[in-house]
């Protein structure tokens, strides 16, 4: 299966999605850290974030991006850039006051999503950012549209700034927030937005694990449907033999 989680910037997706891949056995890929690493290295770069975009496009085409899977101590992914580890340097400040415009330039999102497609292969990914289910994996069997009020997705990136050593205040993270909301819902190419066939779940006022085990729950309620589906060619002549529980699911 492919599970979609989407929603603005602060609404826990990431953990989310970490916690629904490790139990799944699944890949995770953040794809908002990819946008990330392409930002910091244009700012790296001295690159212009006005105009057409053209040379920051041109960077996403051809930088080096590797995500390491997560390690047992540490709280995501490793990113690296051109080889070199930038998984802190990714979540700074600056580099959040400039990522919705990077992820604004269409030809880095078509960069980034061949990419994304690529890594995503034929499933057994959970995969987050802001158009996972409208345009980098719409046939996703699992989505979800996750938000939070903007006070509260404040209150939680501000505890995660400050805990990675970034001096800032709560006022301050609330207004990038907002920036950004404004900025990535209204971008020309794939703004964020809920896709028609995504669940919305508001986690404002929920623990971490009250809104995994919902999302395990769709992905449960998924893999049913998958089976129901698959299990009346099961005895058909041509797919005789053919699995019921294709090993992919093996984590559920
Ligand atoms: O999830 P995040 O805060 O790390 O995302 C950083 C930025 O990247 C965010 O402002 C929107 C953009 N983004 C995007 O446009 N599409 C994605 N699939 C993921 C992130």
């Amino acid at each position: 299966m492919r599970v979609a989680i989407d929603g603005p910037s602060g609404a826990g997706k990431s953990t989310i999605a970490k916690i629904v891949a490790r139990e799944l056995g699944y890949l995770y890929l953040d794809t908002g850290a990819m946008y990330r690493a392409v930002t910091l290295a244009a700012l790296r770069r001295g690159l212009s974030f006005d105009g057409d975009g053209s040379s920051i496009a041109t960077l996403a085409e051809n930088l080096r991006i590797d995500l390491a899977p997560a390690g047992p101590n540490s709280s995501g992914p490793t990113v690296m850039v051109d080889g070199e580890p930038v998984t802190d340097q990714i979540r700074s400040p600056e580099v959040g006051r400039h990522v919705s415009l990077t992820a604004a330039i269409p030809g880095v999102r078509r960069a980034l999503v061949r990419r994304q497609r690529e890594i995503a292969g034929q499933g057994g990914a959970v995969l987050d950012g802001r158009d996972i289910g409208t345009a980098v994996l719409p046939e996703a069997e699992v989505k979800v549209f996750l938000t939070a009020s903007l006070d509260e997705r404040a209150r939680r990136r501000l505890k995660e700034q400050l805990g990675r050593g970034f001096g800032v205040t709560f006022d301050e993270v609330r207004n990038e927030l907002a920036e950004r909301d404004r900025i990535d819902t209204s971008r020309q190419m794939d703004p964020l937005r809920q896709a028609d066939d995504a669940v919305l779940l508001d986690s404002t006022g929920m623990t971490i694990e009250e809104v995994a085990a919902e999302v395990m729950k769709l992905c449960r309620q998924a893999a049913g449907r998958l089976e129901r589906a698959e299990a009346p060619r099961a005895g058909t002549p041509e797919t005789a033999g053919y699995p019921a529980t294709p090993e992919r699911k093996e984590g559920l």
